[in-house]
């Protein structure tokens, strides 16, 4: 549908800057329409009157249709972010699809308490109800998925949903939602709106008639937020930024495979991940031969558009990406970091980056402080654990960490002591719809997937007490 201004801004395949597609320009007014639309269909539509039961096939049949069009979304998502259309048919799309048909099996499955209480002559429970009118902002590193994060669990228990995706990746979102009424979801209960964050974002994220905001981005956007949606206390979820450190024992044994890990945790997804290893802490014995290896690894991968059968990294999804992750690369280097791999952009069209490999860092350099958010990874060693540990957790973010070593008792030790909201031993970017995901300190609030997620759709409903006899 048509922005109200009608209005559009173009969007871009990141392979080769082309336009490909022009998409509605939402302002406040459309954002107006849409949460309306959504009271509207909270409050009296079918979607109120549909059982658990009825609402839990819904959402599985979703994860059907996203299946049965699997080839059409990856390709979507190709084009339009620049990941490889092979990378998204094995993993995003899939997972979307695994999303919505976890969910669905909660939507009969919300219960409440019975609590005795010791008012004599009255017994008390509670119910878990829908929070109302969700807005949800998402990013452009997994247009669908994210989507599918959030979209899953505010429709199993019964919300309705203004989306606004990320401006850089429009398209899968809106096929998703036409896939959605075709699956059954009724009219005004996901209302999907594209446009730009410092307009349509923060129109939804201030508006006093929306019960709870869930964005997942960048820190920095998260606290803007949470400042706007003070003005009605509405509830918040984050999903924010991270600076996830992924430590390498000499003791790992199979140190193969812990190469080859450490290059997946910072290069899946052209680094584009909230969780990406981007600081490899290694063991001092064996810290040349990992990042030997690192770069090994970095230097192989082809370099291609999302289209090309044999690409393994396409481009940064856009130009501000590409600014922002080769001005990273040249901080680095101002401040004395040695680059044993990459470090430039590559080509001239497109806006692709070399994967880098980086080591001797200091805490002070940016490119240690700071969520890069590309291909870009900075070595250092470590000898104890007891200087490990600080130095690991010497971040504002606490999203994620790897450990790598065969002894079991090391590694659970290790994993209590690190600030981060998930603990991968001995793997890296293991995700599963039943794993919660999210953060310590500024890295968010809440949790994603997994039962956890429930307990940021649903409210505690009233704790109704009722008399079962009356006193005499
Ligand atoms: P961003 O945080 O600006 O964008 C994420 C979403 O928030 C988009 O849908 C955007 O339209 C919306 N948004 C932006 N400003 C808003 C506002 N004032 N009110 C409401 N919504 C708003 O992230 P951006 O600029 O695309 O990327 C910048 C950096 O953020 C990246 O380099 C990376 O470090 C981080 N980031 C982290 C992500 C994560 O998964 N945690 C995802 C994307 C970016
Ligand atoms: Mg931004």
């Amino acid at each position: 549908m048509a922005a109200a201004s009608g209005k559009t801004f173009e969007v871009f395949n990141p392979a080769d800057s082309s336009v490909i597609a022009q998409a509605p320009d939402s302002d406040r007014e459309d954002i107006n329409r849409a949460v309306a639309a959504a009271r509207r269909a909270f409050e009296s539509g079918p979607w109120r009157r549909m059982t658990p039961s009825e609402r839990g096939k819904l959402v599985w049949r979703i994860g059907d249709l996203i299946l049965k069009h699997a080839d059409e979304l990856a390709e979507l998502e190709s084009v339009d972010n620049g990941k490889p259309r092979a990378v998204a048919r094995v993993a995003d799309v899939p997972l979307a699809a695994d999303l919505f048909h976890y969910m669905a099996g909660w939507a009969t499955k919300i219960e409440g308490n019975t609590i005795p209480i010791s008012v004599p002559g009255f017994h008390a429970f509670t119910l878990r109800e829908p929070v109302g009118v969700v807005g949800q902002i998402i990013p452009w590193n997994f247009p669908l998925l994210m989507a599918a994060w959030k979209l899953g669990p505010a429709l199993a228990t019964g919300n309705c949903v203004v989306l606004k995706p990320a401006e850089q990746t429009p398209l899968s979102a809106l096929r998703l939602g036409e896939l959605l009424l075709e699956a059954g979801v009724p009219e005004g209960v996901v209302n999907i709106l594209t446009g730009f964050g410092e307009t349509a974002g923060a129109a939804l994220a201030a508006h006093d008639d929306v019960d709870k905001i869930a964005f997942t981005g960048s820190t920095e956007v998260g606290k803007i937020i949470v400042r706007a949606a003070s003005g009605n206390l509405k509830k918040v979820s984050l999903e924010l930024g991270g600076k996830s450190p992924n430590i390498i024992f000499k003791d790992a044994g199979d140190l193969e495979a812990a190469i080859s890990g450490a290059a997946n945790a910072i290069f899946f997804n052209h680094g584009q991940c909230c969780c990406a290893g981007s600081r490899l802490m290694v063991e001092r014995d064996i810290f040349d031969d990992v990042v030997a290896g690192v770069a090994e690894h970095a230097r192989k991968i082809k370099l291609g558009p999302g289209l090309a059968a044999d690409t393994q990294m396409g481009p940064l999804v856009s130009e501000e990406q590409l600014k922002r992750v080769t001005g990273y690369m040249h901080q680095g280097k101002q401040a004395g970091a040695c680059y044993v791999t990459g470090g430039e952009r590559s080509g001239d069209r497109g806006y692709f980056v070399k994967p880098t490999v980086i080591k001797d860092v200091n805490p002070k350099m940016s490119i240690v402080r700071e969520e890069i958010f590309g291909p870009v990874v900075v070595a250092e060693p470590f000898t104890k654990p007891e200087e490990l540990i600080p130095r690991a957790n010497q971040t504002p973010y606490g999203l994620a960490a790897g450990v790598w070593t065969r002894d079991i008792g090391k590694a659970h030790c290790i994993a209590a002591e690190l600030r981060a909201g998930t603990v991968w031993i001995n793997c890296y970017n293991i995700f599963d719809a039943a794993l919660p995901f999210g953060g310590y300190k500024q890295s968010g609030w809440g949790r994603e997937m997994g039962h956890a997620v429930l307990e940021a759709a649903k409210r505690c409903g009233p704790c109704s007490g009722r008399r079962v006899t009356s006193p005499s």
